[in-house]
């Protein structure tokens, strides 16, 4: 309301058509009667922890960088994305208490791999087991491929896999972010297979069918 009567003051009390349909999206925008009515109303301000819960189910992607004694270590990620389609790049965010934070770094390079339906059960002790303590690859009798132009390995059962050089690093917070370059791209023969979401709490995860 306050914002209508500045913007009607300033024009002298002579108010055109079109700063009429101004007035009005404003009202509501300030709308200061509380009507539970209002589409603003609908939002509910909660704590971060619980709102960003809504953000699932989110697709995974599992890293996989050759560490400092000399095995693939592989890594269950949600927090992936591409950045760049020209080169094309593609981003992870990795916890600094992570082994995998080390391995990259001395690696320079890493792997994207998309799991499949099939790996739900790879991608879970790759997200709960740390490289610090294990070969998590040979743990798991995970199938694996050579790459090609990076010093690491394909999942071979995977959806799809990306050879990443190392381009840069950003920390924010307790996560670093590692935007790679991508050299190489492979997927799997059957492009039926279905790709791995979570889809519930407690890490539970399961597929979604792929799209025709
Ligand atoms: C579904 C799922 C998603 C995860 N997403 C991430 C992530 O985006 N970034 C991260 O640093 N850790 C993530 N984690 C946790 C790591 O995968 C986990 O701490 C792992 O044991 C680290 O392995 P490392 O110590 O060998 O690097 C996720 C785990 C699961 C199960």
């Amino acid at each position: 309301m306050a914002y209508a009567n500045i913007a009607h003051e300033s024009l002298g009390g002579e108010t055109p058509a079109a700063t009429k349909d101004q007035q009005r999206y404003t009202v509501r925008a300030v709308d200061p009667t509380g009507d539970s009515t209002h589409h603003d109303a609908m939002q509910i301000q909660t704590p971060y922890a619980q709102a960003v819960l809504r953000r699932y189910p989110e697709s995974i992607a599992i890293a996989i960088a050759r560490d400092a004694a000399g095995k693939h270590n592989p890594i269950t990620l949600g927090w992936m994305m591409l950045t760049s389609h020209q080169p094309p790049m593609m981003a992870i965010s990795v916890g600094l208490t992570r082994h995998s934070l080390g391995a990259i770094r001395h690696a320079k390079a890493f792997v994207i791999s998309l799991p499949s339906v099939a790996m739900a059960d790879d991608a879970l002790f790759f997200g709960t087991k740390s490289g610090r303590d294990m070969d998590k690859i040979a743990a798991r009798g995970t199938k694996t491929q050579p790459a090609t132009l990076v010093d690491s390995v394909l999942f071979t059962d995977a959806v799809a896999n990306f050879e990443c050089t190392l381009e840069s690093e950003m920390e924010t917070g307790d996560h670093v972010i590692f935007a790679g370059r991508v050299v190489a791209a492979h997927v799997h023969q059957d492009p039926s297979l279905g790709r791995l979401y979570t889809l519930g709490k407690n890490y539970r995860m399961g597929g979604v069918t792929p799209m025709p």
